[in-house]
Order: structure tokens, then C-alpha cells, then sequence
């Protein structure tokens, strides 16, 4: 069957404007968003610009808007959508395109980064030489977090980055975070939760649930926000 894909399409070199283009592709309700994408490149036009690695939701290079909602281009399913309509493939929401369907990531990494203290180590100095061993309990504290694959999906969704406040540290840096303020070998927690006390830090998300919504590897991330708000509050209060 044939399958129309409208996709977004901007070129800084040459274009003033970003436009779309329309491609039709021979698809099975069952390939992957990213088959269509890859038959446009290879069969109909190479200069279509995408990100793509593993094609299994493992690297998280392929975040793209599929039909206005932020998704892993390799994990969504031609049947995932109408497709008796057009589907519509657009970069990922918040970030600055640098082409066609590739944004620029140094926002989200830079955001990835500033979750860490300066100065401090966190595991404890005295700590260092021995193991350090956790109960299955205390490891169950982050074990959500770990899952995450800095795909930026959240940041494409999250109503507070893309729209009330541009500067927010964002859904995956705080889930980050929160890995290591419930991480029972940290010793610099109080650095770190200062950190998330910064303007446009952990207070600006509203709990919109979007980034919960879209998280390709199913993390409940507000939810680890929430416990990372909580956790800041029980310390003002001790
Ligand atoms: S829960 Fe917070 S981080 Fe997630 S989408 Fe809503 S405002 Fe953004
Ligand atoms: S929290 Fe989920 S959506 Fe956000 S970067 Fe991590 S894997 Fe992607
Ligand atoms: S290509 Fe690696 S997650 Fe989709």
C-alpha cells in the first residue's frame, strides 16, 4: 500500500523559510516510521537530513514530532497513525533545527550537565577504596531513572520548555538528578538539591504529565519529579 508522509523540511544554506514536502512510500501497515524515512532517503530524495543509530529505541537519536506528539521514529508503527491521511514528521518541538529533521542537542546536554556539583565528588571520599553495596530496596529508589536514553522526546513535549519558560532545566535533567539524590551512596545530596533549587530549576514544572506521556522507555517521569520536589521540601522543613 502506498503511504503519503508530509515532512518538514529546511535547509539554513539555501532556504529563507522552512517549507514541506510531500513523499508517497510502499509500506506495510506493520514497518516503522523510520522504514518510510529511510525509503524516502535511499529511493526519492538523499538529501533529506534525519537522525537514526540502533533503529531499536536503544541510542535515542530518532526523536522527531510524528503527528504533533513527540515519538522515537524506529518504535512507531505506520498503524500507530491514520494512515489513510498524510502523517506529519517535524523535528522535535523546543530545539533550534540545524536541518530538515535534525535539531541541535547542545541545549539538552548542556542542561544534562549542569544537574552535577562543581566541586564535590559524589560518592564519599572516605568511600572511595571499598565497594559499595545496596539492598535491591535502596537500588529501586532510581532504578526508573536509569532507563532513560536522552532522547529529548519530554523536551519536545513539555508545555513549560516549549512555551511559558524557555530556560527550564527540563523533564530528562531532573529525572537525572533524582537518580542521584535517591542513590544511598551520595555524599554531596545537599549540593545537588541547591542545584535544583535555581531558578528554572525543579519548582518550574507544573505537572502537565505530556513528558510521562511521550517517554519512549515508559518512565514515569513526573512522577520522579514529583519525588524529587517532595524530598527538597522534607529537607527545608527538618
Ligand atoms: S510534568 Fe513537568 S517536566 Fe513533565 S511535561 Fe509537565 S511540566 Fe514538563
Ligand atoms: S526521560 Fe524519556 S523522553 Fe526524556 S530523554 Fe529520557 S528516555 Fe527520552
Ligand atoms: S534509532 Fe536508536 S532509538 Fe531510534
Amino acid at each position: 500500500m502506498k503511504v503519503t508522509l508530509k515532512v518538514y523540511r529546511f535547509n539554513p544554506e539555501t532556504d529563507k523559510e522552512p517549507h514541506y514536502d510531500t513523499f508517497n512510500v510502499e509500506a506495510e501497515p506493520t514497518d516503522r516510521v523510520l522504514d518510510c524515512l529511510n525509503k524516502i532517503r535511499w529511493q526519492q530524495d538523499t538529501t533529506l537530513s534525519f537522525r537514526m543509530s540502533c533503529a531499536h529505541g536503544i541510542c535515542g537519536s530518532d526523536g522527531l514530532t510524528i503527528n504533533s506528539q513527540s515519538a522515537l521514529a524506529c518504535q512507531k508503527l505506520v498503524k500507530d497513525y491514520d494512515y489513510t491521511k498524510k502523517i506529519l514528521i517535524e523535528p522535535l518541538r523546543y530545539f533550534d533545527v540545524v536541518k530538515d529533521l535534525i535539531v541541535d542537542f547542545k541545549p539538552f546536554f548542556e542542561r544534562i550537565k549542569s544537574i552535577n556539583p562543581q566541586e564535590t565528588q559524589s560518592i564519599a571520599k572516605d568511600n572511595i577504596e571499598k565497594e559499595r553495596n545496596q539492598t535491591i530496596k535502596e537500588r529501586s529508589q532510581f532504578d526508573d531513572a536509569l532507563k532513560c536514553i536522552l532522547c529529548g522526546c519530554c523536551y519536545g513535549a513539555c508545555p513549560v520548555m516549549i512555551g511559558e519558560d524557555r530556560e527550564f532545566i527540563g523533564p530528562a535533567a531532573i529525572l537525572r538528578e533524582q537518580r542521584y539524590l535517591f542513590d544511598s551512596r551520595i555524599a554531596d545530596a545537599q549540593e545537588r538539591m541547591q542545584i535544583m533549587q535555581k531558578p528554572h530549576g525543579v519548582w518550574g514544572c507544573k505537572s502537565y504529565y505530556k513528558c510521562t506521556v511521550v517517554c519512549p522507555k515508559n518512565i514515569k517521569v513526573t512522577e520522579a519529579i514529583l519525588k524529587t520536589k517532595k524530598k527538597i521540601t522534607q529537607e527545608q522543613t527538618k
